[in-house]
């Protein structure tokens, strides 16, 4: 792609995001209360769906797993755009303040504002804990927050959106899921959209700017990340919500067929993409294939 291109794109994405932007403090009602018999995600996505445990729920208890669970989504979704407007301010810090491209850098970062405050409001009204990664996950999203850049840092963006965007697709037009989370996922879907153009872009060209020992360094970066995204999404404590020891229910998640083909086929698009960049392989690749994501 050349430079034109370049802002052509960000020229493109900065007059949809003037068309479609949305201010979830006002577009959503947040006193409304919730639903007592919908879910908070779609059932069949439930981690435990189709286990022995899940038959030995109640519904009520079924519907309390998925409020936890869309907190642990939810919780992942704001720690990573944290990282993402770190990485996004501070390859903005060297360019030039005229480029469509820096701009839309700043535009995205607006956007992700909106959406930390939308998932952290949404989180203080499901009334759960916070759930967020914590020991050695914690530690390197510090680490990448302060040091990405180049092909790990918008391979390592695109993981992270692709990923939550198949979920909320779908929980958007899933009747069975409470109105404010459909909402909440819509507002996300549209204006992650762009957040999707854009880094899928950036990735392209910086991975043929890279030379090899740097790519080699950043597949291990990407495959790790693929990892903390394929096995994290559900952080273990949510099944004490419904009186399951984390360990146990982390367990029974693990080895669910049903939970294994919905991690899958939340990877299935950025697989794709990254595979056809050849950057899921070499030292990653181990990685990659603990992660639960790839096909097979
Ligand atoms: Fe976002
Ligand atoms: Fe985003």
């Amino acid at each position: 792609m050349t430079t034109t291109d370049r802002e052509r794109t960000a020229g493109r994405l900065l007059r949809s995001s003037a068309e479609h932007s949305y201010d979830p403090q006002v577009e959503i009602d947040w006193e409304a209360p919730f639903a007592p018999d919908l879910y908070f995600v779609p059932p069949h996505r439930s981690s435990l769906h189709g286990t022995a445990l899940w038959e030995s729920l109640t519904d009520q208890q079924r519907i309390t797993l998925t409020r936890h669970e869309l907190a642990s989504v939810a919780g992942l979704g704001v720690w990573f755009e944290t990282i993402l407007m770190q990485l996004l301010i501070r390859g903005y810090y060297k360019q030039d303040p005229t480029a469509a491209h820096a701009q839309y850098a700043l535009t995205e970062i607006a956007d992700e504002c909106r959406h930390s405050v939308m998932f952290g409001r949404m989180i203080g009204k499901l009334a759960t804990p916070v759930y967020r990664p914590g020991g050695i996950n914690a530690f390197l999203g510090k680490w990448i927050a302060t040091t990405g850049t180049g092909p790990r840092m918008f391979a390592a963006i695109l993981i992270a959106e692709e990923i939550l965007d198949m979920y909320q697709r779908e929980a958007m037009a899933c009747e069975q899921v409470q109105p404010l989370v459909r909402m909440v996922s819509r507002i996300h879907v549209v204006e992650e959209a762009r957040h999707v153009r854009y880094a899928r872009e950036e990735l392209a060209r910086q991975v043929r700017a890279a030379g090899a020992g740097r790519l080699a360094f950043d597949k291990l970066v990407i495959g790790r990340a693929a990892y903390l995204c394929g096995t994290r999404l559900i952080h273990p404590a949510v099944y004490r919500s419904i009186g399951i020891d984390p360990a146990e229910g982390r367990r029974a998640a693990a080895a669910n067929p049903h939970f294994r083909d919905t991690v899958r086929w939340s990877g299935e698009r950025v697989v794709g993409y990254l595979d056809d960049l050849d950057l899921i392989d070499g030292p990653g690749k181990p990685l990659w294939r603990r992660s639960g994501l790839l096909p097979g």
